[in-house]
């Protein structure tokens, strides 16, 4: 693939990434439903990375959480000459970030014929850029990574995410006192693309959601499954990004577990 594309897309995610920085703390802040939040800076952010990504690739298209641009049409997944898609999270972890919790982060990734081609996943505080290339490995920032070994789910360190709805009768909540029960320990973090970038790292065994967006997951997905991790939907089917309800483990033996598990 062409190289220029992940060169362009960190770019673009460090623009993102300091743009959250600078207007840390300083931000107006609107809820796009009850508990769904938007900051001045995910705007910010989602503007310039778009600016960047097509002023490079003009014939791309461009989906992103915020200002109307989350649609992908029907005819464009269909359509195999489609020029790639960018799938945009200008920052994953709005609450975290409103609330000066410090685990948040820009998600890009880019889509092209039927397949995820890479990921970013830039976290500005702590500096860590995962990043990887379909069939070319896992990386954070310039060392390989690998998702550990873990294959029981009763030693797994797991994480999941819900949505900003999440209510106490939904399946949801059913689902996450199933892997309290046979899970070392179940987390959430608050974001979603950092959850799927931590298996890749081997810092979390598991992550699963049923209840997020492209934007949240593509590029860590790309980055988890380079990693040798196992993505799959909770039907134990190949993973699309277009309905993401999925697990992602470190291993095939502990996706089998945690979707019997979460069943
Ligand atoms: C959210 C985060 C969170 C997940 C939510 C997402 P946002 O994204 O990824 O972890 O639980 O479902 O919407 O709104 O902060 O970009
Ligand atoms: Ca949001
Ligand atoms: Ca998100
Ligand atoms: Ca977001």
């Amino acid at each position: 693939m062409n190289d220029n594309y992940l060169k362009v897309a960190r770019l673009a995610a460090a623009a993102g990434a300091e743009i959250l920085l600078s207007y840390q703390g300083r931000f107006s802040v609107r809820e796009k439903a009850p508990r769904d939040l938007v900051t001045e800076a995910d705007v910010a952010a989602q503007q310039a990375i778009q600016k960047i990504l097509l002023s490079n690739f003009p014939d791309h298209g461009f989906v992103g959480e915020e200002e109307g641009h989350d649609q992908v049409s029907a005819e464009m997944l269909a359509d195999p000459n489609h020029p790639p898609i960018w799938i945009v999270d200008p920052l994953d972890g709005t609450v975290n970030y409103v609330h000066q919790l410090q685990s948040f982060a820009v998600s890009i990734a880019m889509y092209h014929r039927g397949e995820l081609q890479l990921g970013v996943v830039h976290d500005p505080v702590t500096k860590e850029i995962f990043w990887a290339q379909r069939g070319g490995g896992a990386f954070l920032n310039d060392c390989p990574i690998q998702c550990s070994q873990s294959d029981r789910l009763d030693q797994a360190l797991l994480a999941c995410s819900f949505s900003a709805g999440v209510r106490h009768d939904s399946g949801e909540l059913d689902r996450f006192a199933a892997a309290l029960d046979q899970a070392q320990a179940v987390r959430r973090l608050g974001s979603a693309a950092l959850n799927l970038c931590y298996v890749a790292a081997g810092r979390l065994d598991g992550y699963w959601a049923t209840c997020v967006k492209p934007w949240d997951v593509a590029a860590g997905a790309v980055i988890v499954s380079e990693a040798q991790g196992e993505i799959l939907s909770l039907a134990g089917e190949k993973f699309d990004i277009w309905d993401p309800r999925f697990v992602a483990t470190a291993t095939k033996s502990l996706n089998d577990q945690l979707r019997r598990c979460l069943a």
